[in-house]
This record gives C-alpha cells, structure tokens and sequence, in this order.
C-alpha cells in the first residue's frame, strides 16, 4: 500500500514536471493546437520528436543508433530524443497521457499494438491513419497481417512496428542449471522440482523485480497462458470466460506457488537489476520480455547459449507472447510530412536491422536480413513464423489500459497477500474495463 502510494505521488510529480517542461516546448515549437495538415510542406520545422520510455540500460543503446543512423540520412531533420526514464513506462504513459490531453503530442510515441493503441488513442480520435503510407511504401505484405491487424481499427492502419519482442521466454544461468543437473523445465510440475532443488542449493530459483509490477503480472500472464492454453486465454480477454474460472483460480494458485521461489528483496528492484541476479549466479532463471536478452548481451557481456539459455515459459511451448513496440502520427502535429519521412525510416529494413540486434527484439518486418541476429534471434523469428501468437496484458495488447492499471493493482495486493480469493474478485471487478 505505502509502495502503491508513492508510486502514485511520483507519476504525478512527474507528469506535473513535464507538463511544466511541455509549455516551454510549446514556446519553441510554436505547437499550440490541433494544426493538423498544414500547408505544401507539411509544416516543416526540420525537427522530429520521438517519445518513449527507453532510457535505461538495454534500452537506449537501440534508439540512439536508429537516431544517429536517420540524422546521417536525413541532415534536414534532427530527432529529439524525448524519452521518459522511470519505471519502464509507467511515469512516460502518464506524461504522454497529459500531453495529448493538453494538445501538445509529440510527433511521434512509443505505443503497444493492441488495446493500448486502439482504446487509448484511436478511439479517443488522437491518431492519424497510415494506409497511405502503407501503400506507398507497399508494406502491405512486408509486415505479417496479423501484426498490421494488431495496428489497424476499422480498417485503417494507426502505426508503424519497429519490432517484435516475446514476452514468455525464461532465461536462465548455464552454469547453475548445470551444477545442479537442472534440464530446462517443460511443465510446471518440472520447474517446481527444479525450483525445490535450487532453493535447497541455496540458489534463488526464479528472480523478480517487481518495483513496478508489470514484472509480476507477466508471470501471472504466462502462468495463465499455461493453464489454459492460448485459445482460452483469448476468450478470457475478450470477456468470453470468467475470471472466476476454475482454471484461472488454479493458475493464481500456481502464480502463488511460484512466489514461493523469487528474491525476497524482490519488490525493490526493476527488471534489469532482477535480472543481474541471473547473470551473477544468485539466481537461475528469470521470466522476462527477450529485452533482457539485449541487457545480457550487451551490457552484461554475457553470451547467448554459453552463460545464459533459454526456454519457453512452462506448459506455453508453441505460443508466442507478442509484444510489439510501434509508431505513430499523432493529430495535431504541426509537421507531419517530417514525421512520416521518420515513420518511413523507422518502417524500413535497414532501421529495423540496426535497432532489434541491439534491442533484442526481433524485426517486424518479414524480409529483413535474420544474419543480423544472434542465435536467439534467429531461434526466435523462426518460431515467429509458426507459433501461435497471443496478445500481451502485462504490456498493453490484451486489454485497456484502465484494467491493466487494475490488474497491475490486483497482481500487486496479491504478491504480498496471497489471497486468491481477493485477486479473483479484484480482476472480475476490474473486467468490464477490459
Ligand atoms: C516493454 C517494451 C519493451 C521494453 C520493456 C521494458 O513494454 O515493449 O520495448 O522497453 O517494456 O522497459
């Protein structure tokens, strides 16, 4: 509770130093309202702005090489990089939700494909379509369809997706796992005689940072992806099965089960300091979103299938977690010829190949060069092709951000309570947001 509260009294610190910040940009940029379109040249100003939250360690890296690489191409434009640190997005989603709120977007932000773009900003009539720029760059079948569905409402495409990174992949420490003839765990009866014979050891089995809780609900996700296989989580998110289920209350069962085996010191870490646990030995396995695969690589220095392996998350082998990183053009910017020349870039071969081997992530796009990436990558856009993809809660595919926001509250109570009953009840009263 005491953490909830001053997470909340951050993001709004936070959105009210930004939206302090925004006025002067608005000085600058003279970006006072809804200019929409403007004139032959599109309004240009020679600057574009892009907006995320990857300021962290193995998250920048990516975004400052697509920059220096667009800024090398394009000596008319220079990109401002807006990015928000803190709480791997939570205090960026707040901050953008004020600016589009105040008619100050920028020109262009990191937005989830799924519910996140379509309930936050399409429905709420804050996007321009793309079609054009689709057809004119005829990506129409460079990018796979069920991605571009995942941009698209009502027929018309809101974003350009700069990757794909896999949300149930478990990474773990080649050493340990060997030391202690650990086989990588294919059932959850599996991982949890790992998991005992680990903490026996002394090893922390499975490692969590959950300071935001995005983290713990990821697991919660894939948990549930587990035990009900991925036509079933669909119908969940769609409203079509209960959260009452009886197979999701054995799946919060097994979510508890799993608690039993992370770091105490869990709740006052982020991902990338829960994952260092891995890297040191402390602990074996990690769940997390492959941009810790970009973490280990390049700023661990570890090396794929040598100091860490990985494996699909339990009972979820066949099944893909899709979370896709996308572009838009926001109503309102006074540019906009400017940011789909950078929308265009960001949509190309060549960018997606110099972002996703430093990111992690795999590229978007369908024929980009797979000797760019490492053995993971290359494992990952071949299983890409024949998985079943499912859309991601923790990160904004599945459902609204209003009931992630709950959801996130829920998983939060759960993790130091562990009463199903409540969590149940939380998620069913949270569903009709979905
Ligand atoms: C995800 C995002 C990733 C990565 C991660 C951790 O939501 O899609 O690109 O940044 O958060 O910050």
């Amino acid at each position: 509770m005491k953490k909830l509260f001053g997470l909340l009294v951050f993001v709004a610190l936070a959105a009210f130093v930004v939206a302090c910040g925004s006025n002067n940009s608005d000085e600058t940029s003279g970006n006072g309202g809804n200019s929409g379109d403007s004139g032959d040249n599109g309004g240009a100003t020679g600057e574009v702005e892009i907006f995320s939250w990857w300021t962290g360690a193995g998250e920048e890296e990516g975004l400052l090489a697509l920059i220096e690489q667009f800024e090398e191409e394009h000596s008319d434009i220079t990109v401002e990089n807006a990015a928000v640190a803190g709480g791997a997005g939570t205090n960026a989603k707040a901050v953008l939700a004020t600016r589009m709120q105040g008619d100050d977007p920028p020109s262009t932000f990191q937005v989830h494909g799924g519910e996140e773009l379509n309930k936050s900003w399409v429905a709420a009539d804050k996007m321009q379509p793309l079609n054009d720029l689709f057809e004119k760059n005829e990506w129409m079948d460079k990018f796979p369809e069920d991605l571009i569905d995942l941009v698209s409402a009502d027929g018309d495409i809101y974003s350009v997706p700069l990757n794909i990174h896999r949300g149930n992949p478990v990474f773990y420490n080649m050493e340990v796992f060997e030391e202690h003839g650990i086989e990588p765990p294919k059932t959850f009866d599996e991982f949890f005689d790992a998991a005992e014979k680990l903490q026996d050891a002394g090893v922390t089995p499975l490692a969590l940072g959950d300071k935001e809780s995005w983290p713990a609900t990821q697991i919660f996700e894939n948990v549930l992806l587990g035990v009900l296989g991925p036509d079933d989580y669909d119908k969940l998110f769609k409203g079509e099965i209960a959260f009452d289920d009886e197979r999701v209350v054995e799946a919060a069962e097994t979510f508890g089960k799993m608690l039993d085996y992370v770091n105490e010191d869990h709740s006052s870490r982020n991902w990338q300091d829960s994952a260092q646990l891995v890297s040191s030995g402390e602990a074996a396995m990690i769940n997390m979103g492959d941009w810790a695969k970009g973490y280990f690589v390049n700023d661990l220095k570890m090396e794929t299938n040598k100091d860490f392996g990985y494996f699909a998350f339990p009972e979820t082998e066949g099944t893909f977690q899709i979370i896709t990183d996308t572009f838009g053009l926001p109503k309102g910017v006074e540019n906009p010829e400017e940011v789909k020349t950078f929308l265009t870039f960001l949509g190309s071969v060549e960018a997606q190949d110099t972002f996703n081997p430093i990111k992690g992530s795999i590229p978007a796009r369908v024929d980009a060069d797979p000797e760019k990436y490492d053995a993971y990558g290359q494992d990952t856009i071949e299983d890409f092709k024949t998985a079943r993809l499912v859309p991601s809660l923790a990160h904004g595919s599945a459902a609204s951000e209003g009931f992630l926001t709950k959801a996130n509250q829920a998983v939060n109570i759960f993790v130091t309570q562990r009463d199903v009953d409540n969590f149940i009840q939380a998620l069913q009263n949270a569903a009709p947001e979905m």
